[in-house]
């Protein structure tokens, strides 16, 4: 079934919960692996659909992956040059990451290929990677004078360049420097504000020379990558729904184990204790060069709040869920400079707006983000996830405040970057997920 109905929370969500690998980590450890030479294992790797999309390409472009199980891989890797002219298209689903990183990659080859994807990453913008590699020498086409997918590349020689990137976007960042890996020469990305670190943070422990500049990161290219056991860190984006959830339930206490807490990516824990929630960071440590913690989450009273600026970066996937926070919180909330919003898996100010609306939520949608005016309970009533798995699941933890239940529909999207998510969440609400 392809819908699930929420239960409003009778008691407090109590107990601990283990989450799944982050995304963007495990997406690079395939790609970096692929590329080194000798074995890699990935451990905690997230066996989500957007994840298994990766693997497949590579697995098309002649790298062996084996699953080994218990979320543990085995990539034997081909060395910079060691690729081969994939047969056919490479489908890349619904995930922006690997049509983004394999762009920048495949540009760097010298053979032929063809990047597409679902309804809904075949209608997001691509010229953001396609301009710069461009200017770096690769001849790419696309829908839309190159800017909708499918995209066909023909790699080559390409040249290092220095680039000032007009958005925050570490999948513009990583596909530059994975196209940079294959110049002779130094490749320089800056940007406005700084936008996820996974890719600087992983490719030196491959071998790879990256050092920082102001405002960005340069990459000595052509080097020679080796093996690594990569440990990916639990999933802060997916951690967030049960931080909300915990929140805005009283009498929670709940401990998310093992999350990575990445200073690019903890915008969402900083945004919720402005709001007045009690998050306690337990047992700080360091996997694979990223910051990983518990935390630990009581329900609380939360207000209003503006966010905006650099904030926006560090937490662009938790937004969504951030509002369900700000719809469930004392006052207004608004939400600034979040235009990107707008060109993910869907137009999720657009999504939000009208999804916490049909809950009697009261939300302003504006260019660049929303305002939300909170109240102590949401309505129950249906609603869509629009096919993007965020909206799903924030859905499913505003249910949780609804005075009756609130039936998600369309929710398979789910599987694309939390499975087990509908079982978890029913487990510690006490709702039939599945
Ligand atoms: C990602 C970067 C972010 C994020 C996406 C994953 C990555 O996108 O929204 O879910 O793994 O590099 P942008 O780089 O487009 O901001």
């Amino acid at each position: 079934m392809n819908r699930c109905e929420i239960d409003p929370a009778r008691g407090g969500l109590r107990g601990e919960v283990t989450i799944p690998g982050d995304k963007s980590v495990s997406h690079r450890a395939v790609i970096f692996s692929s590329l080194a030479e000798g074995s890699s294992y990935v451990r905690n790797f997230l066996c989500g659909e957007d994840n298994y999309r990766t693997v497949e390409a590579f697995r098309r472009m002649g790298v062996p992956i084996e699953e080994k199980g218990d979320n543990l891989l085995r990539i034997q890797g081909r060395g910079l040059d060691g690729l081969k002219e994939p047969e056919d298209v490479l489908d890349c689903g619904n995930s922006g990451t690997t049509i983004r990183l394999l762009s920048g990659l495949l540009a760097g080859q010298p053979f032929f290929s063809v990047l597409t994807g679902d309804q809904y990453l075949r209608k997001r913008p691509m010229k953001r990677v396609v301009k710069p590699l461009s200017e770096m020498g690769a001849r790419i086409w696309g829908r839309s004078q190159g800017d909708l997918p499918p995209l066909a590349i023909h790699g080559g020689r390409l040249r290092p360049i220095s680039y000032d990137s007009p958005i925050a976007s570490a999948q513009v960042k990583s596909a530059l420097l994975l196209a940079g890996l294959y110049c002779d020469g130094v490749t320089t990305v800056r940007e406005p504000c700084l936008s996820r670190d996974h890719t600087e943070r992983m490719l030196p422990f491959f071998g790879a020379d990256l050092h920082p500049v102001a405002g960005g990161v340069a990459l000595t290219g052509r080097p020679r990558l080796h093996g690594c056991e990569v440990t990916v860190p639990g999933d802060i984006s997916s951690a967030a729904f049960f931080m909300v959830a915990a929140l805005i339930v009283p009498h929670s206490e709940l401990l998310i184990r093992n999350v990575g807490v990445n200073p690019t990516r903890d915008g969402i824990i900083e945004a919720l204790r402005r709001m007045g929630g009690d998050l306690e960071l337990v047992d700080e440590r360091l996997a694979a060069g990223e910051p990983v913690a518990d935390i630990l989450v009581r329900g609380s009273r939360l207000k209003g709040i503006e966010i905006g600026g650099s904030l926006i970066p560090r937490m662009i996937d938790e937004i969504p869920v951030f509002t369900v926070a700000a719809a469930l919180a004392e006052g207004t909330s608004v939400v600034r400079d979040a235009q990107e919003l707008r060109v993910k898996e869907t137009d999720r100010i657009a999504s939000m707006t009208s999804e916490l609306t049909k809950l009697g939520g009261e939300v302003e949608a504006r260019p660049d983000g929303m305002v939300i005016t909170g109240r102590e309970r949401l309505q129950g009533g249906k609603v869509l996830s629009h096919g993007d798995h965020r909206i799903a699941m924030s859905m499913a933890v505003a249910g949780l405040r609804a005075l009756s239940p609130v039936e998600v529909e369309d929710i398979a999207c789910t599987a694309t970057s939390f499975p087990g998510f509908w079982v978890l969440l029913g487990r510690l609400a006490g709702f039939e997920g599945h």
